[in-house]
């Protein structure tokens, strides 16, 4: 199994690091477009395999795409990131650029791959590979989720006193303020976790993890890296070993949960054909109401991306 990571930033040097750590493939390629960046940080992971004893090969490539032929799975972080004052959708003209380009290559060299997107804004981006790449929307989808529950689950276990492995929670949405983190979904050891917390509490928690991101980038001038490589990593893993894994993923919607045409984070199910199922809850009328909501804020910018690449009216 062949994965490539394009980007050898922040986001996409950890990912390559926790998947060769993991030792579930055969080679990483993790490639980027300034010269050198990706060799030496794919060189200084790899020597880490004599410490960390794993055989997973970790190759560098500056934007050489015949390096990345024939990849399993592909990672897309390249992009620019946040910084404080930004939101992820002030990305979008830059980030649209290099999405596009990135994905054309990417196809050209691995047709039957799987593409996870994490450059933001998260659910427009991946539309655009989507578009771009124009294969099977089970073959294209984006990493939020996953992030979003990790740091929710995280906020949860540190109140509760508890440990983060018994936390169980699904959270949907966009990636951006309006995503909607379910309470009625979330289980400490199989326990509600409305029976365990106040809901003060917890409306306060789930209003922090909406905000995760941005707490992040006024802390560090920049936006978080560990836990997204991390979870862009375990979906890769749940790919490559065909786990059939339960995660909140950005998927093409297509009548779930009354939305259409549409990429926007639900319960999917990841196996080696990529979303081998998209899960629809029972949700309240208040839960749809927040998911629509949420929905209406991410075609907005679908809207942006569409109209940017719109021919010019003569
Ligand atoms: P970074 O600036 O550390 O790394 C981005 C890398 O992309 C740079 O090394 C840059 O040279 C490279 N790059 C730019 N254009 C390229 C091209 N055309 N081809 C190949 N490489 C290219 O940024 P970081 O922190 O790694 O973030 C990457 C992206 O991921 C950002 O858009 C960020 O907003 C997003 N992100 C998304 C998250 C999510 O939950 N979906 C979480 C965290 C970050
Ligand atoms: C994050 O949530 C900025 O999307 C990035 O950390």
């Amino acid at each position: 199994m062949k994965v490539t990571v394009v980007g050898a930033g922040n986001v996409g040097a950890t990912c390559a690091d926790v998947i060769a750590h993991k030792d579930f493939v055969h080679e990483v390629v993790l490639l980027d477009i300034k010269e050198g960046i990706a060799e030496g940080k794919s060189l200084d992971i790899w020597q880490t395999s004599p410490i960390n004893l794993y055989d997973t090969r970790v190759i560098g490539s500056t934007n050489d795409y015949s390096k990345t032929a024939n990849s399993d799975v592909v990672v897309i972080t390249s992009g620019l990131p946040r910084k404080p004052g930004m939101s992820r959708d002030d990305l979008i003209a830059t980030n649209a650029g290099i999405v596009r380009s990135v994905t054309e290559n990417i196809i050209k060299y691995s047709p039957n791959t799987i593409i996870i997107v994490v450059s933001n804004p998260l659910d427009v981006m991946t539309y655009c590979a989507y578009l771009t790449a124009k294969i099977d929307s089970k073959r294209v989808f984006g990493m939020a989720g996953i992030l979003d529950t990790a740091r929710y689950r995280a906020f949860l276990a540190e109140a509760l006193d508890t440990s983060p492995k018994d936390i169980q929670a699904v959270l949907m949405g966009g990636h951006g303020d309006t995503m909607v983190p379910l309470p009625r979904y979330t289980t400490v050891g199989g326990i509600p976790v409305t029976e365990l917390i106040a809901k003060d509490k917890l409306d306060a928690i789930v209003e922090r993890t909406k905000k995760g991101g941005g707490e992040l980038v006024n802390l560090m001038g920049t936006s978080a890296w560990y836990a997204p490589g991390a979870a862009a990593a375990q979906m890769v893993e749940a790919i490559v070993k065909d786990q059939k894994r339960i995660f909140p993923c950005c998927a093409l919607l297509d009548g779930q949960y009354g939305l259409k045409d549409i990429y926007l984070g639900v319960p999917v199910k990841l196996g080696k054909n990529g979303i081998e199922d998209i899960i629809e809850l029972k949700l309240t009328e208040d839960e749809m109401k927040l998911l629509h909501d949420s929905a209406k804020a991410v075609k907005e910018v679908m809207d942006v991306l569409d109209n940017m690449s719109a021919p010019a009216a003569k």
